[in-house]
């Protein structure tokens, strides 16, 4: 019999990883269970987006000014009515809506707390591209009962778990607790998500650049000094770097964790923290880039280190190999 590779569900991985701690009570195992549905529902929606009636734009604007478009409705209430009533979480906050997001009275609350960005890409639906959703998930900090802005306001270092699901020519759901970061592709023809990445590490330096070259002008002195020497040619030092940018963070941070390099969303004159979200997008990558070996910063200092202050707030992003982040960060402070 060949050496064929283990047939692994994401769900006996989760239990396999859930009997490495004696203590575990099998909530966080539930959690996790429970958004690999919200995963496949929200898949199910998005691989028919073209063949029914929910691509297109409502009439609504998120809290940071995008329009809605109605896939990132379904998302946003199918990843809530998937997740409020398995009794592991005590508050939700989601990129789609204002306030945290309570538990129903009539459910059961339990001592986690889930962040997510539903539909990640939204630009791109109409277009076909590469989308996903991003979650992230921290222990309450408050006692008990409902949950609060206090246990949604936390460090990104103090993330449980974290992770993406990648809606592109094949579905993933890659995410870490803390051991690592594992990828499972989704086999549509039995419903399961199968490993298919185990321990992904980032390349300690690549060759790929990702980021808005449209910003451009508006971009601080050292950062366009650092995207000028990317495109400088020199053997030495493997440039010039080649540009890949889809425009959705989730597909141009999943390349880079797969193949090396940096993605960038930096601040720039008209919006000095960038644009990208520090509790829905960055915090959760960071925590998925670390894992994997990689660097993260907001150009001053480690993402997952930024005391929050609210919800919905920016921050700059760079996230890739150990060597290219570094290198960045010498452009921004100055010292190349
Ligand atoms: P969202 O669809 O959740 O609002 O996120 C879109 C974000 C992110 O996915 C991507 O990296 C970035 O917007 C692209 O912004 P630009 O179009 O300004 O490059
Ligand atoms: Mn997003
Ligand atoms: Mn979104």
């Amino acid at each position: 019999m060949s050496a064929t590779k283990k047939f692994m569900t994401l769900e006996r991985f989760i239990n396999e990883q859930e009997q490495m701690h004696p203590s575990a009570t099998g909530a966080f195992s539930g959690l996790l269970h429970d958004l690999s549905l919200a995963a496949k529902l929200v898949w199910r929606e998005v691989s028919k987006a073209g063949l029914v009636n929910i691509l297109g734009i409502t009439d609504r604007m998120n809290v940071s000014g995008d329009v809605v478009k109605k896939l990132d409705e379904f998302a946003d209430e199918t990843v809530y009515k998937a997740m409020d009533h398995g009794g592991h979480l005590c508050v939700m906050a989601s990129e789609e809506n204002e306030d945290i997001l309570h538990i129903p009275d009539n459910y059961p609350t339990g001592k986690y707390v889930l962040l997510y960005d539903p539909l990640d890409g939204s630009s791109n639906i109409d277009a076909n591209i590469t989308i996903g959703s991003i979650f992230s998930v921290y222990r309450r900090v408050t006692e008990s009962g409902k949950g609060t802005l206090e246990d949604c306001l936390q460090p990104g270092s103090n993330q449980v778990a974290a992770g993406y699901i990648i809606y592109g020519s094949s579905t993933m759901f890659v995410y870490s607790t803390g051991r690592g970061v594992h990828g499972f592709t989704l086999d549509p023809s039995v419903g399961e998500f199968l490993l298919s990445h185990e321990s992904i590490t980032i390349p300690k330096k690549g060759k790929i650049y990702s980021l808005n070259e449209g910003n451009f002008c508006n971009w601080d002195e050292g950062m366009k000094r650092y995207v000028q020497y990317l495109k400088e040619q020199d053997k030495a030092t493997n440039r010039p770097y080649s540009l890949r940018y889809i425009g959705t963070m989730v597909g141009d941070a999943h390349r880079t964790l797969l193949y090396g390099g940096i993605f960038a969303y930096p601040g720039d004159k008209k919006n000095p923290e960038g644009k990208l979200r520090l509790m829905y997008e960055c915090n959760p990558m960071a925590f998925i880039f670390e894992q994997a070996g990689g660097k993260t910063s907001n150009g001053k200092q480690r993402i997952l280190d930024v005391q929050p202050t609210s919800l919905h707030q920016h921050t700059p992003v760079f996230l890739g190999s150990e060597e290219d982040v570094k290198l960045c960060e010498e452009f921004l402070q100055g010292k190349r």
